[in-house]
């Protein structure tokens, strides 16, 4: 589905330069859910923005469905965004002008997809828990209601493949496995998820486990 090959990435900070991905290779299969941890600024973040199309990588290959998104045109490759890959983050980045029905159905407009997308829409939140909030506005909604939203907002355009980027980094511990739950329900239902954390309490969600250590990659053998 999804293959890095040697991705690094170093940032030039005046004089000084960070390795944040220092030689990554991963292979993404159909159907996986892989949980990438690593404590804080260990590259997790500039790892899945490479992956997701919006970092692009100092040396590296990433191929989706065997096509590289970083040799695409800029054009093709926001049209891939849009389609096949979506990024969830620990914030919810819903528009405030936007009630939460519409905020899920935004991104149709970028896939050119709206044709009964309020249907579709109404049966994510459904699915995301949040039945009878759809026509609030996002200030209305809790912390773990906007993640629960965005969780929406990702699957309007049925992508082949969701990179989450910690997602439950801010949420009080309660309701992180509520959280971590509909993860869980959409991998059931066919999706495939690469979720990082700096938690490692999450693994048992996860069919496979990678830990992040300074830009390196590694599988955990459980
Ligand atoms: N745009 C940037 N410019 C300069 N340095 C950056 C940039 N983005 C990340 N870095 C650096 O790269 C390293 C990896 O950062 P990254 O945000 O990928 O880590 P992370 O694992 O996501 O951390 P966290 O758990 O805090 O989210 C850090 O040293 C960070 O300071
Ligand atoms: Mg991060």
């Amino acid at each position: 589905m999804m293959v890095a090959t040697g991705l690094v990435k170093r940032f030039t900070i005046g004089s000084t330069e960070v390795l944040a991905v220092d030689g990554v290779d991963l292979d993404i299969k159909k159907g996986d859910f892989d949980l990438i941890t690593g404590v804080e600024g260990s590259g997790k973040s500039t790892l899945l923005g490479m992956l997701g199309g919006l970092t692009p990588p100092s040396e590296g290959n990433i191929l989706l469905q065997g096509q590289n998104i970083w040799t695409l045109s800029g054009t093709r490759r926001a049209h891939l965004r849009a389609t096949e890959i979506s990024l969830i983050f620990s914030f919810s980045g819903l528009l405030p002008t936007l009630t939460v029905l519409e905020n899920v159905m935004f991104p149709s407009v970028f896939a050119g997809t709206m044709v009964h997308i309020d249907k579709k829409a109404h049966r994510l939140l459904q699915l995301v828990g949040l039945s009878g909030k759809e026509d609030l506005g996002p200030d209305c909604l809790s912390p773990d209601e906007g993640i629960r939203a965005s969780i929406a907002r990702a699957l309007i355009n049925d992508p082949s493949i969701i990179l989450a980027d910690d997602p439950v980094r801010d949420l009080d511990p309660e309701k992180v496995t509520g959280i971590m739950e509909i993860f869980a329900t959409i991998h059931r239902e066919g999706k495939t998820i690469v979720l990082a954390s700096r938690t490692t309490e999450l693994e048992s969600f996860a069919q496979r486990v990678m830990r992040m250590e300074r830009g390196k990659l590694s599988e955990q053998i459980a």
